[in-house]
């Protein structure tokens, strides 16, 4: 129902990721529900660029303990154990679900399910479509919005969610041409993907850049973990264009070796055990060593190589990173791949319940935006399931959610317009100040940290937050908006990692001697609202 300028629905979710998209299928069986999209619905977010596959126990010889223990000591104990136990129960049910709807998954020669292995897990776990698993499950995703009643809305950017008193009441978007749109919601779900953006070199597409973690804290929403930033081993080196664009684990899954120019195998040195299949947290720290020392290629990386596996199987398993290396003139199976670490995936987010719930009423979230379930670094293959398991349960809290009598808040829809504005008025372009942003982020606050490069990162960030964007048209507004939202997480990147004073996972401080094992760590989670920030103590294990 459309009345006066304001989009009526019962269920309003922002973002079609796959964990957006999941979200809206069940939520639909609820009521209206309208699925947003900055981009056309289902290619924006970063699902159909995830490549290596989809952890589920389908195996009997695997069990949900093994899952739920690679899990929590992959996350170094940083996990809600309560969310990693759904996410390990319900992921094959999820599975299953995606199956039913027609997703060609491979299989084995006995018609089941194909397993391959990915780096921190006892068994072989992963399942995948060759290596392009996440755009098989979008595919089967938006077929399955299309047979649903949901209603999408495509190419508006969510530029604030809306509250009546306490309580978030939908959200405000502009559409490409800068027209405001304000949506009314008895419920609205946050599913709007990562942060990659905000650091020079990643893996994540273009709407990777935060906006979720902004407009909820802005709604007073509280966030955790958010120094939890992944940097993936593998990513691409060159062409410059190319530069972090995902290498998949499936690589070193597949039997892919690292090597440094002297044509050792590093890893050796790193973690004997795990080899190339270690967690990702370390897998990237000891290429980024390698790199440092010295041992690293002509163009700035590491070898990946699966020169001695059979021709015909990087064929058949993976097929887009052979098409992709073709294209930079790189013929995988006669010669190594170079590859470096790339920003990738964000462990830390909005504080969910297990039933999605952030702690702002009204707000639902699901899939990356949320914080707690990945702990300080996620296994591969988790994040695929995470989408399924938690967009169907946010879909289905937000959906019970009780029809709602909520007013419009004219006030808060003429701040916007004011914000708009100053764009307006404004007088750098804000392309100069997120390419700053983003060398600032990949200098202070990558892989490696202390407590001095983050304090500069953080002043440079607090300068960049001074200048003001302009917008040479109305059809310039949403990035205007965009980059505001990206300094924010930003800052509350670096102010975390400030705050989290022992290295962990992904995040190191080497400025921070830490005698403990992270199951003993003194520390839980960060938090950040407009309440304050802290790190949560708890009772050494
Ligand atoms: O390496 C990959 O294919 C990425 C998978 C993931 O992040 O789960």
């Amino acid at each position: 129902m459309h009345t006066d300028n304001v989009v009526d629905c019962h269920v309003l979710v922002i973002g079609s990721g796959g964990a957006g998209a999941r979200a809206a299928i069940e939520a639909s069986k609820y009521g209206h529900t309208i699925l947003v999209s900055r981009s056309i619905t289902g290619k924006g977010g970063c699902t159909p660029m995830a490549e290596g596959g989809y952890n589920a126990v389908i195996n009997s010889e695997d069990s949900c303990n093994l899952h739920e223990g690679d899990t929590l000591k992959g996350g170094a104990y940083l996990n809600d154990p309560e969310l990693v136990k759904i996410l390990v129960e319900e992921s094959p049910e999820r599975m299953s679900d995606l199956v039913n709807w027609g997703a060609v998954f491979d299989v084995t020669a006995e018609r089941e399910l194909a397993q391959r292995p990915f780096g921190g897990q006892k068994f072989p776990r992963t399942c995948y479509a060759g290596d392009r698993t996440g755009h098989e499950m979008m595919m089967t995703l938006i077929e399955q919005l299309r047979v649903s009643d949901v209603e999408l809305v495509q190419e508006v950017t969510i530029i604030d969610l809306l509250k009546d008193g306490d309580i978030v009441s939908g959200a405000i978007g502009l559409d490409r041409r800068g027209g405001m749109i304000v949506f009314r919601a008895d419920a609205t779900v946050v599913a709007t993907g990562g942060l990659g953006q905000i650091y020079d070199v990643c893996t994540n597409c273009a709407t990777g850049n935060g906006q979720g973690y902004a407009f909820s804290y802005r709604a007073g929403a509280e966030l955790i973990d958010m120094e939890m930033v992944q940097f993936h081993p593998t990513g691409a080196v060159y062409p410059y264009d190319a530069r972090g664009r995902l290498i998949t684990e499936a690589v070193r899954g597949e039997g892919g070796l690292l090597k440094n120019s002297k044509g050792e195998r590093f890893m050796e040195k790193y973690d004997p055990e795990r080899m190339e299949l270690s967690t990702r947290d370390v897998v990237a720290r000891s290429i980024a060593t390698e790199i440092l020392e010295g041992k690293g290629t002509k163009n700035g990386g590491v070898f990946l190589d699966v020169t001695h596996l059979l021709p015909e199987e990087i064929e058949k398993r993976l097929p887009v990173m052979l098409e992709q290396f073709l294209n930079y003139g790189v013929d995988i199976r006669k010669e190594p791949m170079e590859v470096a670490p790339t920003a990738h995936h964000m462990m830390g987010g909005l504080r969910i319940t297990p039933d999605c719930m952030t702690t702002k009423k009204g707000l639902y979230a699901c899939g990356e935006v949320t914080g707690g379930i990945h702990g300080a670094n996620r296994l591969g293959g988790n994040s695929l399931a995470d989408t399924q398991v938690f967009g169907k349960r946010a879909g289905e809290s937000a959906g019970k959610t009780v029809n709602r009598d909520i007013v419009i808040d004219t006030e808060q829809i003429k701040a916007q317009r004011e914000r708009l504005k100053r764009f307006a008025e404004g007088d750098v372009n804000p392309a100069e100040i997120r390419h700053a942003l983003r060398k600032v982020m990949w200098k202070g606050a990558g892989i490696f940290r202390t407590k001095e490069g983050l304090q500069n990162a953080k002043s440079e960030i607090d300068a960049l937050r001074t200048l003001k964007p302009k917008a040479v048209t109305p059809q310039n507004y949403a990035e205007c908006c965009i980059l505001e939202d990206m300094l924010t997480v930003a800052a509350m990147v670096v102010e975390s990692a400030l705050i989290r004073k022992e290295s962990r996972g992904a995040h190191l401080r080497k400025d921070v001697p830490t005698e403990w094992k992270p199951e003993k760590s003194p520390y839980g989670h960060t938090f950040q609202s407009l309440k304050g920030s802290g790190v949560e103590k708890r009772e050494a294990a």
